[in-house]
Parts: structure tokens; sequence; C-alpha cells
């Protein structure tokens, strides 16, 4: 893994293990798509090795579409942390300290991405619902702190994802505090098509994109599109 990364630049040679804990949701799989047809190997997590099968099925259907690709597999949590240099966690918030009690040990020194956005809805419109230390992000990090703490990808529309060849124009906004992690998940968002990694800071900065999400979801709505975000002057 090579830790510089310029905002927009690709490094083609950067090929990376990805597990997905959480990764038969629509966010999971779309992630998991996109990795892959950027030619990473990926392994769908779940609770239940079943659903995972399923889920890495889909997602390798709708791969056919991409060129040049790596493969997607599926089983428990708990192979996907074993079989992943980066992890994605990406369970709803309600799960987060749960799931992270049972993988812990497997995430010391591991990059791990944090695009968990947690929410209320109340008549129909989403709300942000941050935990006391901010962030989703933020207590993950404060539960595990031996992971490589990073949190991005909240503000892509999950169902665009699954389509690799769907080009965003968009950016994915990236934070956290440990440098050399965040410059490798940006360059795995530049690799994916149309989209560019964007540096948003320290870890602090991701109780603003999980927020982000509550708006873009009533936007959503409002508009009846999928909107996605491109930041503009750099
Ligand atoms: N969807 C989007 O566009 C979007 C955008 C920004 C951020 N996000 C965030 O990304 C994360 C995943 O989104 P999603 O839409 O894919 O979520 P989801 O479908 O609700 O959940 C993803 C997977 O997590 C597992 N799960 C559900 N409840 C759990 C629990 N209590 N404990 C442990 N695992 C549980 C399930 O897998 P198994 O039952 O197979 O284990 C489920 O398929 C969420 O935190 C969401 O806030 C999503």
């Amino acid at each position: 893994m090579k830790p510089a990364h310029t905002t927009g630049q690709q490094n083609q040679e950067l090929k990376i293990n990805i597990g997905v804990v959480g990764g038969t949701g629509a966010e999971g799989v779309g992630l998991a798509v996109r990795f892959a047809a950027a030619g990473h190997n990926v392994f769908i997590g779940s609770r239940s090795e079943d659903r995972a099968i399923v889920a890495a099925d889909e997602a390798t259907a709708a791969l056919e579409v991409a060129t040049s690709v790596g493969s997607i597999s599926g089983g428990l949590n708990s192979a996907a942390c074993e079989m992943g240099e980066v992890i994605i966690l990406s369970v709803p918030y309600a799960g987060q300290s749960d799931t992270l009690e049972a993988i812990r040990p497997q995430l010391a020194g591991k990059i791990v991405v944090n695009v968990i956005a947690p929410l209320r809805f109340s008549k129909g419109e989403a709300f942000a619902a941050p935990p006391a230390e901010g962030s989703a992000a933020e207590e993950a990090a404060k539960l595990c702190p031996e992971a490589r703490w990073v949190a991005g990808f909240h503000t892509l529309p999950a169902g665009e994802l699954k389509n690799p060849n769907t080009s965003f124009e968009a950016d994915a906004l990236i934070c956290g505090d440990d440098a050399e992690a965040k410059s490798v998940i940006l360059e795995l968002a530049d690799q994916m098509t149309g989209l560019r990694g964007m540096d948003a800071g320290r870890l602090s900065s991701a109780r603003y994109l999980e927020g982000a999400t509550a708006l873009l979801i009533n936007m959503n709505k409002l508009h009846r599109t999928h909107f996605s975000v491109r930041i503009t002057g750099i």
C-alpha cells in the first residue's frame, strides 16, 4: 500500500483485499461492486454465511458489465476481518458497538473505514442522531483504538454504487487522523469510475459527513433523485 495521495490521481498498482462487515446491505454490496470493479478482491461479511453468499452472488452478477475486475466472495463477518487488509464497517449504527465487541481483536493494526450514519426519522424526515462522542466514527475509534480509523463514502447513494459503470462525477469525502490510512482510502476512492477521493480532514469531521447523509436523504425525497456531493474550487 502506498501512502501518498494527490487529489484525483489514480495509483493503478494499488490492489488490496477488502473485507466488508455488514456487507449484505445496499451500501456494502454497492461498495463491494465498486472495489471489485477497480480490481480489488472483496469479501462480503454477514452474521449469516448464507446471506453473505447470496449478497456476493448479487454483487458478482452486477460486476459482469465491468471490464477488469477482482473477485467477490462471502461469509461470516469474522472471515471478512481475517481476509481484509482494509475493513469497511457497514452495519446500522444500532449494531456498531456489539459488532465491534465481536470483531475487535481482528481489527488491531488494520485500516477500518466507518461508513455508518446514525440517523433518526420523524414524520418522513431524516435527522442526524450523533452519539455523545460527536459521531459514530469517533465512538468506534474509542471502542476500538487498536484499529486505524478512517470515515467516509457517506455522501454517495448506495443504489448508484451497484452499477460499476455509473460515473458519479462526485467526491468521496474521507476523514481520519491516521494520514497514511486516509491516503490509502483516498486512493481506493479515486479508482472508482467517476469518483474523486477528497480529504475531509480529521476524524472529528465525520460528524458533518454523517449528518450530511440526513440532508441528502431529505433532498433526494424533495427532488426525487439520488444526489451525491462534489467539492469545487480545488
Ligand atoms: N444506504 C446508503 O445510501 C447509505 C449512505 C450513507 C451511509 N450509509 C450507512 O452505511 C451503513 C450500511 O447501510 P445499509 O443501507 O447497507 O444498511 P442495512 O442494510 O440496514 O444494514 C447492513 C447490514 O448490516 C447487518 N446488520 C443489520 N442490523 C445489524 C445489527 N444490529 N448488528 C450487526 N449487524 C447488523 C445486516 O447484515 P446481516 O444480517 O447479513 O449480518 C445488514 O444487511 C449504515 O450504517 C448506513 O447509515 C448508508
